[in-house]
């Protein structure tokens, strides 16, 4: 129980600073009134991937003014926030240091309340701004660059998964396979690009897992390398194109599978995506053509909801707050791991 579990016009504040995007936005009974995303993209492509310690700084320099203009854009005022929201991890403890502790003055200096979010529950929770007709249960399939895992979602407040990756999550494949073919960071949406003018004729292999609901891409990631380095050491040109929509091919059909097959077993006819790698429109098309002849439904955010942004935790702090969860108070701390099934 809180005392904001029932009030009307909840109007939430939330920060997100897990990686290399700092980002607030206002969401009042989970619609958003205004959001601001400032990206440090083009930063850290000069490194190939992103340096812990030059995000931080960053999120430090342009935190305040993001908060200012997503209240300017929302059309409120401070005193009109009811409850600040801000990732508590997982991510770059430094960058979600920033965010925490921005919040936490904030949270001291309005006296309103503040409330720590799990980030990859609120990539979940990204759905249900766009989607109020989502119902659970849903199969939920939750791809980022730190996560691949196909979850049976219960009620939006509790989830088990029921597969996971052995190795590298689906994004951090993406983005190695893309380093290799020379193409910058963050490599999901070059790799996707360049994929639309390529055929998928290069074999990839198929991975078996132990557990058939589980993800491998560390496998797959290793053939795009050693066709490179085979082609390099031959001399021969190789068609980056193909080798690009070869791999994503393999990549989102092992993730539509796996959904596709929980579903099938769990009985149930509606799969959500989130996190980075949902914006992938091979995967989002894959998995809605394989979902059809099951009649199985697929939701998932528009684009820029689906990478990182802070209106998808005002949207998970609204599924918290409206469940009764507890707030945090001024010791809440940034964590650099989370559970995604028991840190709420
Ligand atoms: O969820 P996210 O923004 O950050 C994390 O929480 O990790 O996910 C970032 C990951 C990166 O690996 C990026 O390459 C991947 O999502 N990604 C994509 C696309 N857009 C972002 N992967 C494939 N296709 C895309 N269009
Ligand atoms: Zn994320």
């Amino acid at each position: 129980m809180n005392n904001l579990q029932n009030k009307e016009n909840l109007t939430i504040l939330a920060i997100e600073s897990s990686c290399d995007e700092t980002a607030c936005a206002i969401l009042r009974d989970g619609e958003i009134l205004g959001e601001c995303i400032s990206t440090q993209i083009e930063i850290h492509r000069l490194y190939g991937g992103v340096v812990p310690e030059i995000a931080s700084r960053n999120h430090v320099l342009s935190i305040d003014a993001v908060v200012k203009d997503a209240v300017n854009k929302a059309k409120i005022t401070l005193n009109d926030v009811d409850i600040i929201a801000v990732t508590k991890g997982a991510g770059l403890l430094g960058s979600l240091l920033v965010g925490v502790s921005y919040a936490k003055g904030l949270a001291f200096a309005l006296n309103k309340p503040i409330i720590g979010i799990n980030h990859i529950r609120g990539h979940i929770a990204a759905n249900y701004i766009e989607h109020p007709d989502l119902q659970t249960p849903y199969v939920g399939l939750i791809v980022s660059g730190g996560h691949s895992a196909v979850a049976l979602v219960k009620s939006k407040t509790h989830l088990e998964i029921k597969g996971t990756t052995a190795d590298d999550a689906c994004g951090e494949a993406f983005d190695k396979v893309a380093r290799v073919l020379g193409l910058p960071y963050p490599g999901g949406p070059e790799i996707e690009k360049l994929a639309k003018s390529g055929n998928p004729i290069i074999p990839m292999p198929h991975v078996k897992m132990k557990n058939p609901l589980d993800f491998s891409y560390s496998g797959l990631k290793t053939a795009v390398i050693n066709y490179v380095h085979n082609a390099e050491q031959k001399g021969v040109e190789i068609n980056k194109a193909d080798l690009a929509c070869s791999f994503q091919k393999a990549a989102v059909e092992m993730l539509a599978d796996h959904a596709i097959e929980l579903a099938l077993s769990e009985n149930i006819n509606i799969i959500a995506i989130a996190g980075g790698v949902a914006a992938n429109g091979a995967l989002r098309d894959t998995l809605t053509l394989k979902a059809a002849p099951h009649n199985i439904k697929v939701y998932y955010p528009s684009k820029r909801l689906c990478t990182d942004n802070a209106s998808m935790i005002a949207s998970e702090a609204y599924v918290q707050i409206r469940s009764g969860a507890e707030f945090s108070d001024l010791t809440l701390d940034a964590r650099a791991t989370l559970s995604l099934v028991t840190d709420c």
